[in-house]
């Protein structure tokens, strides 16, 4: 054992683990709590009866902190009965608060930032030893050189723990940390520091362990994924390269990433998603707002012609391509006119789903400091009705397209309807499953729940806006004919 570790201590300790916000944050939880299994601690669901509590937080949306500000309220009596009891607030949330959580929250032990995820081990054992508060955080971007704040961002991607995953053949991989776009409204370039990409070598190295552990999908994580970008050996590396790289991988059936940027979605890129097999033919890119002053306002970079232009190379270099969005509603200075100009440009780009947000004044970015937040709740939340209508109508016409096809699924599991006793099959050993098509479009249908990892190929009959309904088919060559048979389960 190193120096630097702790001490393992007497007895199991039990860990409570909340997790909000993005794929980037359930990824930094799993990496967590591998690295605690290791010090002896269990998971329990438990908040009260845990030794050890954390929060791992995200700042994108007031909503978000508030929640996590809550559940704190919550454990201060607990933490007064208990004073042995541990809890750390790490994550988004704990670089951008700081020092002002302990004021907020004074029964918080640990504060830990996105950057310094590898110290949380060493300072839960020295707040449990010495009950003395902890705080371990990355430099402000204003604070240093951009190296220096590179430096004090570390990617934290060691131990991967397979229990944390939401099935065993699915998991993140973190290519890339932070982000230097600054987006006016957005905390995440402070809150994750400078975009770094990883090396190649080391990304393969994870997903090569990942298989060993049973993995067949991964989705590869940053904030603007396809700006990744690194040189590992005197050679470059873009992200079009690395999917070639994970293409190759034996065990490896599907591969995704998000989230993109508009701007950098460049045509190897394309080439890429059109010629690879294992890459879903799916690209979530955020276009926020379809009108050129709001995007202006936000420095987003791009203009409605400039993303038209991308949508249109996207359609001619991979066809059947489903993208989704995001949109911020209700943005400073948003004028029905401009909201309308997103709606237009929904109905052009027909979105296989959008994220839907209101705007939510974030202090200390650039947006918060220039404007003030001047569209009301009621007008913010009636666009977000309005804009989530028209999404999921366009969704359910496409979603009919693919009734009377073949689409080809990977098993996730039994579906949540199922899992809930909701629904019932004709047969017992048949539960209604779930799982994903390559162009990411959730699929419903009776089946074995040892399917679950498998790819089957589902004939869809029925569909809603988020989801299409079908059932498994089998197909048999017999004597040259193709035949389809119904799965036996
Ligand atoms: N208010 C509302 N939505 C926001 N997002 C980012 N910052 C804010 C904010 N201040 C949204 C963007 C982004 C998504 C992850 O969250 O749409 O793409
Ligand atoms: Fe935030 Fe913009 Fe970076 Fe996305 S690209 S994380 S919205 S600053």
């Amino acid at each position: 054992m190193s120096s630097s570790e702790p001490a393992a201590p007497e007895h199991n300790r039990k860990l409570y683990i909340e997790t909000v916000g993005c794929q980037m944050n359930v990824l930094d939880s799993e990496l967590v709590v591998a690295a605690l299994r290791k010090q002896q601690f269990e998971l329990t669901d438990d908040m009260y009866e845990a030794d050890t509590v954390l929060f791992n937080t995200c700042s994108v949306r007031d909503h978000a902190e508030h929640k996590i500000y809550s559940q704190l309220g919550r454990l201060k009596f607990a933490k007064r009965h208990h004073p042995a009891k541990v809890i750390g607030v790490m994550g988004c949330m704990a670089q951008k608060d700081q020092e002002l959580i302990f004021q907020r929250a004074p029964h918080v032990d640990l504060v830990v930032g996105t950057g310094q995820l590898a110290e949380i081990p060493r300072l839960l054992e020295v707040a449990r030893t010495t009950r003395d508060r902890q705080i371990a955080i990355s430099l402000d971007r204003r604070e240093g050189s951009r190296s220096e704040v590179a430096m004090s961002f570390e990617s934290y991607d060691p131990l991967r723990d397979p229990e944390m995953r939401p099935t065993p053949f699915q998991a993140y991989v973190r290519i890339m940390i932070g982000c230097d776009k600054f987006c006016t409204y957005c905390v995440v370039p402070m809150t994750r520091g400078p975009e770094q990409s990883r090396l190649p070598s080391h990304i393969l190295a994870e997903v090569h362990t990942l298989v060993g552990q049973g993995v067949k999908e991964v989705t590869l994580l940053g904030q603007t994924v396809n700006s990744y970008r690194v040189t590992e050996n005197g050679r470059m590396y873009r992200l079009s390269d690395l999917l070639e790289m994970i293409n190759a991988v034996p065990g490896i059936e599907r591969i995704k990433f998000v989230t993109n940027f508009p701007k950098d979605m460049t045509d190897d890129l394309l080439q890429a998603v059109r010629d690879l097999p294992k890459v879903a033919r799916y690209l979530h890119v955020p276009l926020q707002s379809g009108c050129d002053e709001v995007l202006k306002r936000m420095k987003r970079g791009y203009t409605v012609a400039d993303y038209r232009d991308m949508m249109q190379r996207i359609r001619a270099t991979v066809p059947k391509c489903a993208v989704s969005s995001d949109f911020i509603v209700g943005f400073c200075g948003e004028t029905e006119e401009s909201f309308q100009k997103s709606m237009d440009l929904i109905r052009e780009c027909r979105f296989k789903n959008s994220f839907i947000f209101k705007y939510s004044p974030r202090p200390g970015t650039k947006a918060d400091d220039l404007w003030t937040d001047d569209i009301p709740e009621d007008v913010k939340r009636h666009r977000n009705h309005e804009m989530l209508e028209l999404t999921n109508e366009i969704a359910e016409e496409d979603n009919a397209e693919f009734i009377g096809t073949d689409v080809e699924v990977l098993v996730e599991g039994p579906s949540k309807s199922s899992e809930k006793g909701k629904i019932e099959t004709d047969t017992p050993q048949k539960v209604q499953l779930m799982g994903r098509s390559m162009c990411d479009r959730i699929v419903v249908f009776d089946g074995n729940p040892r399917l679950a990892g498998s790819t089957v190929t589902v004939d869809v009959h029925d569909c809603t806006s988020t989801t299409l309904m079908g059932s498994i088919v089998t197909r048999q060559v017999v004597h040259g004919l193709s035949i389809e048979l119904p799965i036996v389960s």
